[in-house]
């Protein structure tokens, strides 16, 4: 790794996975690897492997899939079972790195390890001699280093160094830094641990306050060589510094930091849409590079200027980040060909049956909406991916709602499995409600809604609106989305797809298909 590279770390399949409601399954995860591979990440923290079973089975999994073409990390407490237990789960991996974290701050020795200083360093240097006997790449994280003693901060990393900790994270557990206290600690670090120059330095910040971009670069100037990241910034709580918005601060203003990224950037848009649906958790519209209005020029003086020379207000070209914005398709009419050539343009690759798919749907949607836009296209094409065998399809449904009416949804549908179809009927508080209802009946059992979301995928009345949820069935949370021109349409599917999975969860428990 030469002077001028920034290790990019993502964590958003461990940390970010942390956020509430936002836990992957196994087959998400491996979904959300490829697309970090793609993306060009240095490492991917695939989880916290003694965490539970499942979290094990993904590491694992993504270790066998991915370890050839990134290195792939496993997080561990430092205790002996942690470590044993995260070495296990990376073992097949070409690329592995074990990651041991130990706090280290006066609040945290004190009411939460019960630990003194001493104690802290031997555990960590046992722990990190430990983890290096099986996986040589080893990562040591001071957890609340950003609150931590200068000096103990200094001893710790120094003790983790000589142990055989090859990186040395500095997380700000709690988000309390700013921009030049945390340059400040990555530079005494810098300046007063003898061994430093045996470890990459690296960040881990978390955004309470908002600055955790900021922190990270500032560490960078600092001298921090490797960050820790999430896509769309998710993470415990507020979430930890978004990959996004720090890869391109350090590519915009390369002439500030002088350093670069390995990140293939137009893959940054539909990574951030891949995990947006996966998680559930909608992207603000005004998010810095991957928002719907990143790129947007509403003011008539911004449009003005940007028609005569881009840079009068764009200092990032829309296509490096791949942002697909709403420029007008092909219309019904320029045929498959055109149709392939411009799916190719948006960056997808799709096998013949998923073309014939989209471009069935795009036709049908063609008659029925004016103007058809890139992101409709993008939309639809991504409601369809990720798509698993369902059980049951909806085959029509027809809802009743107005003033002085019950609000009332019928259906019919059927198990694909047993070929049994289904119609029922429920009412509800509105006609979203009702076929909500009339969708747990069909399916056999009930779920809690947990989140509903809806946004317009592009402009107008007739735009498509983008339905996503999260349910809730027993203790395990489902995600769902759909798009259509009606917006019930679109819920029915999102809640469908989401029930089809909590569906799919209890035949592998009970071992068979039910009606
Ligand atoms: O925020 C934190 O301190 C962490 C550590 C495990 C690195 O996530
Ligand atoms: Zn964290």
């Amino acid at each position: 790794m030469s002077a001028d590279s920034i290790i990019i770390f993502d964590t958003t399949l461990r940390d970010g996975e942390q956020s509430p409601g936002c836990s992957m399954t196994t087959d998400e995860k491996l979904e959300v690897a490829q697309a970090l591979v793609e993306l060009g990440v240095d490492v991917i923290e695939a989880g916290f492997p003694i965490a539970s079973p499942g979290d094990f089975e993904a590491v694992q999994s993504i270790a066998r899939k991915f370890g050839s073409q990134t290195t792939v990390c496993g997080l561990a407490r430092c205790r002996v079972e942690d470590v044993d237990r995260a070495a296990d789960a990376l073992k097949d991996a070409q690329n592995a790195r074990l990651h041991v974290f130990l706090a280290t701050s006066a609040i945290h020795r004190e009411h939460k390890l019960k630990m003194g200083k001493d104690e802290i360093v031997a555990r960590a240097v046992e722990m990190v001699e430990r983890a290096v006997d099986r996986i040589p790449d080893v990562e040591f994280s001071p957890e609340d280093a950003a609150r931590t003693e200068l000096d103990f901060l200094c001893e710790v990393t120094e003790k983790a160094i000589d142990a055989g900790a090859t990186t040395i994270n500095i997380p700000d557990t709690v988000g309390y830094s700013t921009p030049s206290h945390f340059y400040n600690i990555i530079r005494h670090l810098k300046d007063n641990v003898p061994n430093i120059d045996r470890a990459v330095i690296s960040t881990h910040c978390h955004n309470d306050l908002g600055l955790a971009v900021a922190n990270s670069l500032a560490a960078v100037e600092a001298g921090a060589r490797q960050i820790e990241c999430t896509i769309n910034g998710l993470g415990e709580r507020a979430g930890n510094a978004s990959l996004e918005e720090v890869v391109m601060a350090i590519r915009t203003r390369r002439d500030h930091y002088g350093v670069e990224t390995g990140i293939n950037s137009p893959k940054l848009f539909p990574t951030s849409r891949l995990v947006s649906r996966i998680t559930g958790m909608t992207v603000q519209r005004n998010k810095a590079i991957v928002g719907q209005n990143a790129f947007a020029h509403e003011a008539g003086i911004h449009q003005h200027g940007v028609l005569q020379e881009r840079s009068t207000y764009e200092i990032m070209r829309p296509e490096d980040v791949g942002y697909v914005g709403t420029n007008l398709v092909l219309g019904k009419h320029s045929g498959r060909h055109a149709f392939r050539d411009r799916i190719k343009e948006l960056g997808y690759e799709l096998d013949d049956d998923a073309f014939q798919t989209i471009f069935d749907e795009f036709i049908a949607l063609a008659d029925k909406k004016k103007d058809v836009y890139d992101s409709d296209i993008v939309a639809l094409i991504d409601s369809q991916t990720g798509e698993f065998t369902e059980q049951f399809q909806l085959d029509r449904f027809h809802t009743l709602a107005g003033t002085d009416v019950l609000p009332t949804a019928t259906l019919e549908m059927h198990n694909t499995v047993t070929d049994h179809v289904i119609r029922d009927a429920a009412t509800g508080d509105g006609p979203v409600d009702a076929i909500f209802r009339a969708l747990e009946r069909g399916v056999g059992f009930e779920a809690v809604l947990e989140d509903y979301q809806v946004r317009s995928v592009s402009g107008g009345k007739d735009a498509q609106g983008e339905v996503m949820v999260r349910i809730k069935v027993g203790d395990d949370v489902y995600h769902g989305n759909g798009v259509n021109t009606d917006i019930v349409a679109a819920s029915a599917r999102a809640y469908l797809k989401a029930l089809n999975r909590a569906a799919a969860d209890r035949q592998r428990l009970s071992g068979n298909a039910g009606d």
